[in-house]
């Protein structure tokens, strides 16, 4: 099948999230199992900063109410995949992706642009992929403007997929001033949502893996939009995002001082963990155990909890911690303080850095992710895969990726923890710390447990091509 993959971010040419590995792994893992995926995204300043070369293929003017802006289509391939790029410097020569004041027109303009490169390519897909806030309004636009266009344009079936539902694309209700068409699937609380449009018009919806799906019906989780997506139950699915395994793999990765499997992970991670942290300058204690922190730093992934609970435990000297990432200046500050005040003990890079990131998850003994809520979450995977056994709230994607060590069983892969609580959290981390200390062969036994869990991305394509199929014969 053809299918025509949009979304605000792709890595390896923008990326604030994992929808950007997402955007990157899925069209990869669809194209090798026999279908003809492209990706379409704006083109951002990085992609430029990026001297990423790319080939002209058309242009046209979208018009948004009173407002007419030129467009133009470049490409590129990367790993065997075609990315289209939807320029327009005006809009998206920036040094963020998102965030700005014109955000709503900004995007009105890529939706309709991503419908204006098939009309003027005739390069019709069967089915056109949407993904988040950004891309919300394609299901909306495509029935007002295109689909009376021909039969090819009427032909297309639309998927709305959610990564993160509490980020909306919720404007002022004079947004649709822009569409030239009112209706009312894209009001929400009296503002235009562009993730509600989606909900409403998308001919199926799935979130990023089965629990969440669930979840997202209910009052806490739902955003305020569990009512729209009960209303669309029916069209509802659940695909656990894969990872990309190739990105990710302790045996090949190129970022780590030694390579390493299942057989001969403890003396090489220890290895790692000896090697970056002189690399990295630090003076940290080797025995403890070290604990990583990789994220987007966003009220999402818990960090209030964490707040409340690590300082004790470097008032303890009882465990050194790295933490990578960038977002809420709240949190940035905070452990900024943490590696102020406990030198020999924390380490905070600001910003994300895939090589460092890789080096610091082979050198890790543990991997922190007590979020308050995880559509799927792909830290943990690669956490696990990299033999750092993740401690984990047991909410949304964690819950399906990450099994609590059972002691009568002897199965797990990670320590998981209920309830949304500083105490929970802490007496997870005491109970692993312990196991850390005093339980090696159960110790290693989870190690080795955690890095052979597959999260395939063919399965996930699998899953999707299910779906593809579904609405096409419809
Ligand atoms: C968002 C979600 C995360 C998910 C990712 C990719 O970043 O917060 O849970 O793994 O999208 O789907």
């Amino acid at each position: 099948m053809n299918i025509l993959f949009c979304s605000g971010e792709a890595y390896p040419f923008s990326k604030t999230g994992g929808l950007a590995d997402v955007a990157a792994s899925l069209p990869k893992a669809l194209n090798q199992i026999g279908h003809q995926v492209k990706i379409i995204t704006p083109y951002y300043q990085s992609i430029t900063n990026q001297n990423t070369e790319t080939k002209y293929v058309g242009s046209s003017v979208i018009q948004m109410g009173d407002i007419s802006q030129p467009v133009a289509f470049y490409q590129t391939n990367y790993q065997g995949v075609t990315y289209l790029f939807v320029k327009n410097d005006d809009f998206f020569y920036r040094p963020q992706l998102y965030g700005y004041d014109d955000d709503a027109l900004r995007y009105t303009f890529f939706n309709f642009a991503i419908l204006e490169y098939i009309k003027i390519t005739k390069d019709y897909p069967d089915v056109l992929h949407a993904n988040d806030w950004q891309t919300g309004l394609l299901p909306f636009f495509l029935d007002i403007r295109y689909r009376r266009l021909n039969a090819q344009f009427n032909r297309i079936r639309t998927i709305l997929s959610i990564h993160n539902l509490e980020k909306q694309g919720s404007f002022p209700i004079e947004t649709e001033k822009l569409f030239g068409h009112k209706n009312f699937t894209y009001i929400h609380m009296n503002r235009v949502n562009f993730l509600k449009c989606g909900i409403m018009r998308a001919n199926i919806i799935n979130t990023v893996s089965e629990n969440y799906k669930n979840e997202i019906l209910t009052r806490f989780f739902g955003f305020s939009l569990d009512g729209p997506l009960k209303s669309r139950q029916n069209d509802l699915y659940g695909i656990l995002n894969g990872l990309d395994h190739d990105l990710y793999d302790p045996k090949t990765s190129k970022s780590l001082y030694e390579n390493y499997g299942t057989d001969d992970f403890e003396s090489s991670k220890k290895i790692n963990k000896k090697l970056l942290i002189t690399k990295l300058g630090l003076v940290f204690d080797l025995e403890k155990p070290m604990v990583a922190f990789i994220n987007r730093f966003s009220r999402q992934k818990g960090i209030d909890i964490l707040m409340s609970t690590l300082e004790s435990y470097l008032k303890k000297d009882a465990l050194t911690l790295i933490a990578i990432g960038s977002g809420d200046p709240l949190y940035e500050l905070f452990f900024m303080e943490m590696q102020k005040k406990y030198p020999k003990q924390v380490y905070y890079h600001q910003g994300f850095d895939y090589d460092l990131s890789q080096k610091v998850y082979a050198a890790s003994d543990l991997f922190l992710l007590p979020s308050l809520f995880e559509p799927c979450g792909l830290n943990q995977m690669i956490a696990m895969r990299y033999g750092a056994l993740p401690i984990v709230r047991n909410t949304g994607g964690l819950k399906d990726t990450v099994r609590s060590y059972n002691q009568n069983s002897g199965i797990g892969t990670g320590f998981a923890f209920e309830n949304y609580d500083a105490k929970e959290l802490s007496e997870t981390i005491d109970y692993a710390l312990d196991m850390y200390h005093h339980d090696h062969e159960t110790w290693n036994d989870l190690i080795l447990q955690a890095m052979t869990v597959k999260h395939s991305i063919v399965k996930m394509a699998r899953q999707y091509e299910e779906l593809y199929l579904m609405i096409s014969n419809n």
